[in-house]
């Protein structure tokens, strides 16, 4: 199998945390002491990807460029594409197809938080799987704010409907889908919805209706975090302190996972923890050399 490439998808317009995104891309906002972005970058991470291409609007992309540079400081190969509207997330795999050039994909949304124990097991099973789809369904009190998956007798999927009136079940689809090589092309075939976006739900059935999707259910002991409105924003910098301080163990430092994985050296963590030097996180990844 082709190697899986990655895509953060970063662009959107945050309107819901207007004023504060009409200076800054969401997903640059700080969710307690890293930037957004760092933690879906490591899930991917998490997930074994080292190719991954970053989807952000036009003016944003020399901020996020900025930040991750070409991503050789974690072992990392980062590119950079541009969406030049917000046209939906089923836009991204049209715009990534040059960059994906027939591998299978891993694309998660750059304003997702994921936590648990076995997160890495969980990504490396949907990584495994050579055809068809995998996303996540994950239980919430809310079902009719997400796209709810409707499950037969048998597990197997029979339908998921974006924010339905009456949900059939409490779970909702995350923001993580690991498609095969086909997705660009399928892509291709959807039509903009009546508020003029092409919907991930509409990508998904494809592949429902051919047999090739699997949801797999992350279990209570995960946290998925959105950090769309100004309190899920809060509460989502808020966890991420409350674990931090407890346990003194960072969670989403894209340096941690990269020297673990061994994709950098001892050296270069020293390196980076100088650049850091002054700060929690410099001191935190010093902390790490044991
Ligand atoms: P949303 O939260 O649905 O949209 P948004 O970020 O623009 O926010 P709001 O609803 O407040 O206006 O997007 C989910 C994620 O996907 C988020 O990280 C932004 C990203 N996104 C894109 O990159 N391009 C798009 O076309 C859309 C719709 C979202």
């Amino acid at each position: 199998m082709t190697q899986r490439k990655g895509i953060i998808l970063a662009g959107g317009s945050g309107s819901r945390l207007w004023p504060i995104t009409m200076g800054v891309s969401k997903q640059l906002l700080p969710i307690y002491d890293k930037p957004m972005i760092y933690y879906p970058l490591s899930v991917l991470m998490l997930g074994g990807i080292r190719e991954i291409a970053v989807i952000t609007t036009p003016n944003d992309q020399s901020q996020f460029q900025r930040l991750l540079g070409d991503g050789s400081q974690w072992g990392l190969s980062l590119n950079y594409i541009e969406q030049p509207s917000p046209d939906g997330l089923a836009q991204a795999y049209l715009l990534a197809e040059d960059f994906l050039a027939g591998a299978p994909s891993a694309m998660i949304l750059g304003d997702n938080i994921f936590f648990g124990h076995g997160l890495a097991e969980l990504l490396a099973g949907a990584a495994r799987q050579e055809s068809g789809g995998t996303v996540f369904g994950y239980r919430v009190a809310d079902p009719e704010r997400y796209g709810v998956v409707e499950f037969g007798g048998r597990g197997e999927v029979l339908s998921i409907v974006e924010k339905p009136e009456k949900p059939r079940s409490n779970f909702a689809v995350t923001g993580l889908y690991f498609f095969d090589e086909r997705a660009p092309q399928l892509a291709r075939h959807v039509k903009p919805s009546k508020r003029g976006e092409l919907e991930i739900i509409d990508l998904l059935e494809s592949y429902r209706a051919q047999g090739t999707l699997e949801v797999e259910l992350m279990g209570r002991g995960f946290a998925w975090l959105d950090t769309g409105t100004c309190a899920s924003l809060l509460d989502a910098g808020n966890f991420v302190r409350t674990l931090t301080e407890r346990q003194g163990l960072q969670i989403g430092s894209p340096d941690e996972i990269a020297y673990h994985k061994g994709w950098i050296s001892e050296a270069d963590l020293v390196a980076r923890a100088n650049i850091f030097g002054k700060s929690d996180y410099g001191r935190y990844l010093s902390t790490l050399l044991g």
